[in-house]
């Protein structure tokens, strides 16, 4: 088999999955299908790879979905490890190992790790005010608060993070904290943790990500580290009050566990060493020879724990490699809205497979197509028919269907012997040769997305040139031809079964099946590099079995059906919406008359640099012209609210909101199907100023 020249040993991994709920599209998306995209790719090119990931099983995550349930944490855990596990072999992630950190193994490895830490005085130990919620008698952290993130103005910003503007937080930096277990104000309460003192890393990390990766990092990573780097880097607490993660090992940690962010990307080595157990292996080089790549498949909310603290604890720990490259992708969306596990806005994979058996490929084509690379993506169910129908069936299985069925009539099933080749043969046969190279060039750089098109390439120049040579009308004059023309295109129908591989497994397998070839092992083997350097992949003589339809027409009442389930889901929220929100404590008179609401004309709007939900705007007031910060961009374009009246808090303290003075606040409310709306007065005649009582 031809080699590849670049390293061949690879450590693969993918986000450890919290065992909260089932995995969604937008998982599948981000990570799991451009990670098995490449590791199958890699196993294809002749590398040893170990693809590893398995289930997050500890945090506040799991904690909180069992006080809901009122269940145990064990039993939230082994519910969703066993969906989620399943929904990957379904869609044919290819791990090599889903572990899960409830393992002993995993425990253990991360114990130890811990241990080697703070024996090296790695960390420090310090006394610290946290957040404490006195009615259910336990600290907060993480997503155990929820509050105004101080970066962006964000009001659901919880503990740990702000999934608004994805910096990173501590739960202290929390404006307005509430606990999100009873929903009170939390206290201050001193208790003893671990930190890892990020700053002692600044250095390292300014050298090997600023320096080393500066080029080939994707630019959305390499900025986030950057951005964090250049902020300064402070030490942060990686060991919790909580009663369910693993156990802080040394003195003084008896009641604490280890914060999950630490024990969670531990979890790859553990999973790793799970399988080398298994396989017979050392596990050991593949974390800790130099030789090996290791490459990290996250979503971007996970790029800080990827790139800066996992990499500073391996640094730390002195035997480990550094990850190569952290190939982060960024957010998709489902019809132009957020996913989201609570709301129900999400596909889930259980149940696409439900309502579209055995279509797995596509879904992950649709993904791949369609995948947030460089920006946020939107799926939406009009785009995947689209991209099935037109492409899938349109283009790659109209095409191997003809080869096979025409092979059939014409020849029984049996490759022809050619006659000499014409120069449109030639030609189509060299484009074929360069398609690996193409397709290499593409995957080596992560570009998923890009790659599943010049997949799609090879297969439109095979229903190019039977469309251009219509052997079907030849047939009856000129046999010869047909044969060569049929030896051809079986030859692209046997490249698109191999390289189509990494992006669309079950088609392939099928694929081979029809065209009677195998590719993994064996005597008749082809392998991916095989499709540019022989010259013939399919021998006369060799016979293929018979025709089988790769994809089937969508139609657009399945559509309409998803769509309407998704219509249902809206409703459904906005109902919830209304229903979670009881009246507040009565308030007197005089409560009510601290107000001072008015009635202002917004007349300047501009979005705040950097902050995806904040516009600044300037309301003309009457008396004076107030600036206000307010989070309603993902709402309305600045354009469209000049002039609009609106009705302001006038009295309300200012605030800084990324630096900005706002010096009032706007009502709004929402409308039915959940869009904001100003409160406002448009009876003519109001003017500015007018107070509302
Ligand atoms: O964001 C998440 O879903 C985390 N459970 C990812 C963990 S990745 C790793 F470090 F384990
Ligand atoms: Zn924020």
């Amino acid at each position: 088999m031809a080699q590849n020249t670049s390293p061949s040993r690879y450590t693969i991994t993918a986000a450890l999955p919290y065992t909260n709920g089932p995995i969604h599209i937008g998982h599948l998306a981000g990570v799991y299908v451009p990670a098995d995209i490449y590791s199958r790719y890699l196993r294809l090119r002749g590398n040893d790879v170990a693809f590893v990931c398995g289930s997050d099983e500890h945090g506040v995550a799991i904690s909180m979905k069992a006080k809901k349930e009122g269940v145990t944490p064990k039993e939230i855990i082994d519910k969703y490890h066993a969906i989620i596990k399943k929904s990957f072999t379904d869609f044919g992630v290819s791990f090599d190992n889903y572990s899960r950190t409830s393992a002993e193994v995993h425990h253990k490895t991360a114990s130890e790790f811990f241990k080697k830490m703070y024996e090296q005085g790695d960390f420090i130990e310090e006394e610290t005010e946290q957040l404490y919620d006195d009615e259910a008698k336990q600290f907060l952290a993480d997503r155990f608060v929820i509050g105004t993130c101080p970066k962006c103005g964000h009001e659901e910003a919880y503990g740990d993070q702000c999934e608004n503007c994805g910096s990173s937080l501590n739960a202290t930096d929390l404006i307005n904290p509430k606990s999100t277990i009873t929903g009170t104000v939390p206290s201050l309460k001193t208790t003893k943790h671990w930190f890892l003192p990020l700053d002692r890393y600044e250095d390292f990390l300014k050298n090997w990500i600023l320096e080393e990766h500066k080029s080939d990092w994707k630019p959305n990573v390499y900025g986030q580290c950057k951005s964090w780097i250049d902020e300064g880097l402070k030490p942060r607490a990686v060991t919790r009050d909580l009663d369910w993660g693993i156990p802080v090992p040394v003195e003084g940690g008896e009641g604490k566990v280890l914060y999950v962010w630490f024990d969670a990307p531990i979890g790859y080595i553990s999973s790793t060493k799970e399988w080398a157990e298994r396989e017979g292996k050392d596990w050991q080089p593949y974390w800790k020879d130099k030789d090996t790549k290791l490459v990290h498949f996250i979503g971007k909310d996970n790029i800080v724990f990827h790139c800066i603290i996992f990499p500073s604890m391996l640094e730390a720990n002195g035997d480990y490699i550094l990850p190569d490259n952290v190939p982060a992708n960024e957010f998709l969306n489902l019809e132009g809205s957020k996913l989201s596990t609570s709301k129900n806005w999400a596909v889930w994979l259980h149940e696409y497979l439900e309502e579209f058996p055995d279509m797995q490929d596509v879904l992950r084509y649709a993904l791949t197509a369609n995948a947030p690379e460089t920006k946020d993506n939107d799926f939406t169910w009009k785009d995947f028919q689209a991209r099935n129908n037109n492409e899938l069936v349109a283009i790659f299985g109209n095409f191997v269907n003809r080869v096979a069925v025409l092979t059939h009539k014409y020849y029984g099933g049996e490759i022809p012997t050619p006659a000499e080749l014409t120069a449109v043969d030639k030609e189509a046969l060299e484009a074929l040769k360069e398609f690996p190279e193409t397709l290499s060039k593409s995957l080596g750089r992560y570009r998923f997305r890009e790659a599943s098109q010049q997949l799609m390439n090879l297969a439109r120049l095979g229903n190019k040139y039977l469309a251009d040579q219509e052997p079907w009308k030849l047939i009856k004059t000129d046999e010869e031809r047909v044969k060569t023309i049929m030896y051809v295109a079986l030859q692209i129908a046997t490249g698109l079964a191999i390289l189509s591989e990494p992006f669309l497994p079950f088609t392939s397998e099928k694929l081979k099946g029809i065209l009677n070839v195998i590719s993994n092992e064996g005597e008749k083997s082809i392998e991916w590099d095989d499709v540019s350097s022989k010259a013939t992949l399919l021998s006369a003589g060799h016979t293929i079995n018979k025709s089988e339809l790769l994809f089937r027409k969508i139609e657009d009442n399945e559509i309409q059906q998803q769509l309407d389930k998704l219509e249902a889901t809206k409703k459904a929220n906005a109902q919830m919406d209304k229903e979670a929100a009881p009246l507040k404590d009565t308030i007197t008179f005089d409560d009510f008359a601290k107000l001072d609401l008015r009635v202002g004309t917004i007349i300047e709007a501009e979005k705040m640099p950097k902050a995806n939900k904040l516009l600044v705007l300037k309301v003309d007031m009457g008396l004076d012209t107030r600036t206000i910060v307010s989070g309603i961009a993902n709402s309305f374009q600045p354009e469209d609210i000049l002039g609009k009246k609106v009705t302001v808090v006038a009295n309300l303290a200012p605030r800084k909101l990324r630096g900005v003075e706002s010096q009032g606040m706007i009502l709004m409310t929402e409308d039915k199907n959940g869009k904001l709306v100003f409160v406002n007065t448009d009876e003519d005649g109001v003017s500015n100023g007018e107070t509302i009582n």
